[in-house]
């Protein structure tokens, strides 16, 4: 099936041609997968590296981070923005350090009900410390998914993310739920860009519904700029 040739062809990709290197991959601490997740929502990954390694370097742990003053890590934050981000996070592993004294939960619900985490970065933390079954759902999956499949529904409703939210959960494969959200994020960065994908040289073109009805341009579709 057209499904079972998607799942397939991307972890051989990733497995076999992905060389996108970056200090989270792999990496099985969900602290340092969290702190990851959070600085690459609003910034690019080159920006962002440095601040992760900085971060890491001044508080190695979550204890480490929830015992800071907040002054201190708005300072290590400067230049990131969006300063949200970093208010909840201290927020949240103080939480960690109260609740669970120190270990992050490894339950999503546990997960996603903490300051700043929803569903995207429940699911990438979930998959990717713990290898639970959870599709993550971000602007490359929503890219990928539309083109290879040929979905027009518009990504930013209602309809539109439960459609992709249901196709994303099928398409999991549960035993391999770390190395699938990160072959399809790395694949939507590297291969299925938002401009300029590299169709031509493209393990998925020969199923891939937009490349064939010369839809890769128009896909996602968003309704509302
Ligand atoms: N963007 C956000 N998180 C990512 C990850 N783990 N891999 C690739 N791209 C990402």
């Amino acid at each position: 099936s057209s499904r079972h040739f998607f799942t397939e062809t991307l972890l051989e990709w990733n497995r076999e041609t992905n060389t996108r290197n970056m200090p989270w991959k792999g990496e099985k601490n969900p602290y340092r997968i969290w702190l990851s997740e959070i600085i690459l929502q609003q910034t690019r990954v080159e920006q962002g590296w440095p601040y992760y390694e900085r971060f890491i370097k001044n508080y190695p742990t979550v204890k480490k981070l929830a015992a800071a003053p907040e002054e201190e890590v708005f300072r290590l934050w400067q230049g990131l923005g969006y300063y949200a981000r970093c208010k909840n996070m201290l927020a949240a592993a103080r939480e960690i350090t109260n609740a669970y004294n120190g270990t992050f939960p490894n339950q999503y619900d546990q997960i996603k009900a903490l300051k700043g985490i929803g569903p995207y970065t429940a699911a990438a933390i979930a998959s990717f410390a713990f290898n639970l079954p959870h599709a993550v759902l971000d602007g490359n999956v929503f890219r990928v998914l539309s083109r290879y499949f040929g979905i027009e529904t518009p990504i930013d409703t209602t309809a539109g993310k439960k459609q992709f939210e249901e196709l994303a959960g099928a398409l999991l494969l549960k035993d391999q739920a770390a190395a699938y959200n990160q072959s399809i994020m790395d694949f939507g960065a590297v291969v299925c860009k938002p401009q300029q994908p590299v169709c031509s040289d493209c393990p998925l073109n020969k199923k891939c519904v937009a490349y064939h009805q010369q839809l890769v341009a128009l896909l996602p579709i968003k309704s509302k700029k």
